[in-house]
């Protein structure tokens, strides 16, 4: 994205790139490593089902949304708000999309780069044979081993990030992408084979009705914020990096269509990550509530006791490692346009600034798991507050705005124009949801869930 006129010339003829792009920058660890431990957290399948109506009714238009913004503005979130309010002629200050867009990003890619750590650092003690006939137990010493030792932490986030760096630095994207439309079968092919061991290996019965048999008394007033802050976080809308990808929506294809696909994926990935994970929960008696080790704690016991558990086991982290690669990305790549575009820097001197930002933030995370363990604020962990504010909070509300801006601002013939929709129908349905659920929605859950604590 060095240029955006070159972008719009050459854009990515096929929509297949424009599909693979996306979906390597949604599937990530919002899939692998999030989505079950907040399951386990919120009470399993009502929760899940809160979390697909909010897919389905907000974030999915939303995403619809941005995508349209980008595609419309084909630059940088910040100038794309620019050029798109000046063409609606409503005020500047829509800009703010851009703004929040470009900080919750590189406030998400602080974590996240240490949670991808993680990831690599299993590749390591898989192949070590760390594993091999663990308890459930060893498996949890193991990783409570790992978040003690924080300079081993800041070298595996710094691995990541240097790795996210290169790419974003050549902009080799178009490489990302293919690389994307050949792990995502195989990302596939091993979360069903995955799940398909442990449902023999563990309790299945257990974790179908843990997740597909609602409860609807463990659904606590907070957990539909979570449901609904997770849909955006999984779909990766809000921090202006659908619109960066929406630049490169090629012409003369259905926006709804190929957004569809990716949100169909995404959710798939989601529920056969949960089906490999909660079987094994179950049989060897583990907290589904244990929080964030969830994934770290139950699949390395279920390679330990398989055979070639161990390379299967690697293969398994090294996929979590780039499908979280090709999500940090996304969430770099907000912040490093608008900052080589807007000063005219060269872009690597850009992205590298950005990730130091993210080095230093990224530090918060990981003293949180140790030397700031004890720290609490509104009851939280430093890190379980950083995710709530992201992912709760700057998510929905940038979500929002999207939806009031394409909803009410958006001229309707530029929208059908961008959409490109075969039926009429489809287009009155998206708008009407953007203009009368999509943002109400968000407000009254945030109004029902956060009053407790407001009171
Ligand atoms: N959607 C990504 C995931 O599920 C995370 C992400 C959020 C990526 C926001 C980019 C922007 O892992
Ligand atoms: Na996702």
């Amino acid at each position: 994205m060095n240029n955006h006129y070159e972008s719009r010339r050459r854009g990515w003829r096929r929509s297949w790139s424009f599909v693979a792009a996306t979906t390597g920058a949604t599937i990530g660890l919002g899939n692998l490593w999030k989505f079950s431990y907040l399951a386990g957290e919120n009470g399993g399948a009502a929760f899940v089902l809160a979390y697909l109506i909010c897919i389905v009714v907000v974030a999915m238009p939303v995403m619809i949304a941005e995508v349209v913004l980008g595609s419309r503005g084909r630059s940088n979130p910040v100038s794309t708000m620019r050029d798109v309010s000046l063409e609606a002629g409503a005020s500047s200050a829509w800009q703010v999309i851009g703004w929040l867009g470009c900080i919750a990003g590189l406030l998400v890619l602080s974590y996240y780069s240490v949670i991808a750590g993680w990831g690599f650092a299993y590749i390591g003690k898989l192949l070590g044979g760390e594993f091999v006939a663990a308890s459930a137990q060893l498996s949890g010493d193991s990783f409570n081993s790992l978040l003690a030792a924080p300079e081993l932490l800041v070298q595996w986030q710094a691995l990541f990030l240097l790795i996210i760096l290169l790419v974003v630095a050549l902009g080799v994207r178009r490489g990302i992408s293919a690389a994307a439309r050949l792990l995502l079968p195989l990302l596939f092919i091993m979360l069903i084979a995955l799940a398909i061991y442990s449902s023999q290996v563990g309790d299945f019965k257990a974790a179908a009705e843990f997740l597909f048999k609602p409860d609807f008394s463990a659904l606590s007033q907070e957990a539909l914020l979570v449901a609904l802050g997770h849909a955006f976080f999984t779909l990766s809308i809000g921090v202006g990096a659908m619109m960066a990808y929406g630049a490169y929506v090629p012409d003369q294809r259905s926006i709804t269509g190929m957004v569809s696909t990716v949100v169909l994926m995404d959710t798939l990935v989601s529920i056969l990550a949960g089906l490999a994970i909660f079987p094994l929960v179950f049989s060897l008696n583990m907290a589904p509530a244990m929080g964030p080790g969830l994934m770290f704690v139950a699949m390395p016991y279920g390679f330990g006791n398989m055979i070639y558990g161990n390379y299967f086991g690697a293969l398994f982290f090294l996929m979590v490692s780039l499908a979280a690669i090709t999500s940090g990305v996304a969430l770099l790549e907000p912040a490093t346009s608008w900052l080589a575009q807007q000063f005219r820097w060269w872009r690597p001197a850009a992205a590298v600034v950005m990730i130091i930002v993210v080095w230093l933030l990224g530090l918060v995370t990981i003293f949180s798991f140790n030397i700031w363990q004890h720290i609490e604020v509104f009851g939280m962990s430093v890190f379980n507050l950083l995710d709530f504010v992201t992912a709760n909070l700057l998510l929905p509300i940038g979500g929002v705005l999207i939806a009031l801006f394409v909803g009410w601002k958006m001229r309707k013939e530029v929208l059908r124009d961008e959409l490109y929709v075969e039926s009429p129908q489809i287009f009155w349905l998206w708008r009407w949801l953007l203009r009368y659920i999509a943002a109400p929605g968000v407000l009254v859950v945030f109004l029902w869930s956060l009053y407790p604590w407001l009171k």
